[in-house]
């Protein structure tokens, strides 16, 4: 019902529309309409009523909300299938287990909270309500080590869609670690669903520290929040349809012309290259040069004369002289 209300009342922008024809057209009591418009209030819609008139639309929340979000969105399959919640353990989770039983191919997990959030080998992710934690359901057409590079093409999308809605120019630190001014903006977690060797679904987890404050995370983290860095709070859906309009598109082009053109794209917007690194693998640090990333999404670092590839599964990278990168 609440969205069939914001649908009359998106119909035609700036324009009051009656009580009573809301009454009618949705075969409600006034008191329910009047309820209905309190709700939305509640939920962060700013709604004009004047008693002559009617109601009118004057903006739609900042925060996470499905009908704001679903009009934002300019993709043809991501988002299109949309899980919301309040408070999940984390949307990686959930998107798995939706994934093995209905979800579609672009359908997307939300939720304004999470209480068990995680980055790479179940390292916790802090989550509290203002962050952008969402997680998109792939069936990709593509082979098992194609879809190994996904992490990348999606932090070209985080990007991109992070410079578009704010103006900040933050970069990626191999494999999936978006900073800004050596701080963590966002984070990204693609996870297969199965078996590797019969891949068909991945789920792509991608955590923005958005519109939450940095005092709201654990002081020792190398963390930033936009909130702070801006002065502001953002759009989250605006945030979250621009990020999955990039992720489509970025697929779109891997699927048709493979990785190389989304390499190129994802080094433009590479933290570290030329610069001294350590890398930890297995109870060992390497130190050398990062001099790109290889065909195959490998990283790419020269040490004692010879280069080394490194797997994003397996390692730790980390900037020399103490900088976090
Ligand atoms: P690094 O190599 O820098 O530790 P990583 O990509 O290997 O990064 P993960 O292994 O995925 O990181 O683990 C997530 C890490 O992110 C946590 O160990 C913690 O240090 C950090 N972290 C947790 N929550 C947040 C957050 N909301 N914002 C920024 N950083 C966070
Ligand atoms: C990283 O450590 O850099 C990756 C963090 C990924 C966090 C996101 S938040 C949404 C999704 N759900 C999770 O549990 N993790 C990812």
């Amino acid at each position: 019902m609440r969205h069939k209300i914001l649908d009359l009342l998106a119909e035609r922008p700036g324009e009051f529309i009656s009580g009573e024809q809301i009454s009618q057209e949705l075969n409600l009591t006034r008191a329910a309409v009047w309820k209905q418009m309190k709700g939305l209030k509640e939920a962060g819609y700013e709604i004009e009523a004047q008693t002559k008139n009617g109601y009118r639309l004057l903006a739609s929340p900042l925060a996470l909300d499905s009908w704001a979000l679903a009009r934002e969105l300019e993709t043809e399959n991501l988002g299109r299938e949309l899980y919301f919640y309040e408070d999940i353990s984390s949307t990686n989770e959930k998107a798995k287990e939706l994934a093995r039983q209905r979800a579609a191919h672009g359908a997307v997990v939300i939720a304004r909270r999470q209480s068990a959030g995680h980055g790479r080998m179940q390292r916790l992710w802090e989550s509290p309500a203002g962050g952008l934690w969402m997680t998109v359901v792939l069936k990709p057409n593509l082979s098992l080590a194609e879809a190994s590079k996904l992490t990348l093409v999606t932090g070209v999308a985080v990007v991109d869609a992070l410079r578009d809605l704010t103006g900040l120019k933050p970069g990626i630190k191999w494999p999936n670690d978006i900073l800004f001014e050596g701080k963590k903006l966002a984070g990204i977690l693609a996870e297969v669903v199965g078996e590797w060797t019969t891949i068909q679904t991945m789920v792509i987890g991608i955590g923005v520290n958005a519109n939450i404050e940095r005092k709201d995370l654990s002081p020792e983290l190398p963390a930033a929040s936009l909130h702070d860095l801006l002065g502001r709070k953002l759009d989250l859906n605006r945030l979250a349809a621009s990020i999955l309009k990039y992720l489509e598109q970025g697929l779109k082009e891997f699927e048709q012309d493979g990785f190389a053109p989304l390499r190129e794209l994802w080094l433009e917007r590479a933290l570290g290259i030329g610069r001294e690194c350590a890398i930890e693998k297995g109870g060992r640090v390497y130190r050398g040069i990062i001099r790109g990333i290889a065909p195959d999404g490998e990283l790419l670092v020269e040490a004692e004369g010879k280069e080394h590839h490194f797997s994003a599964g397996e390692v730790r990278l980390r900037a020399v002289n103490g900088e976090y990168f």
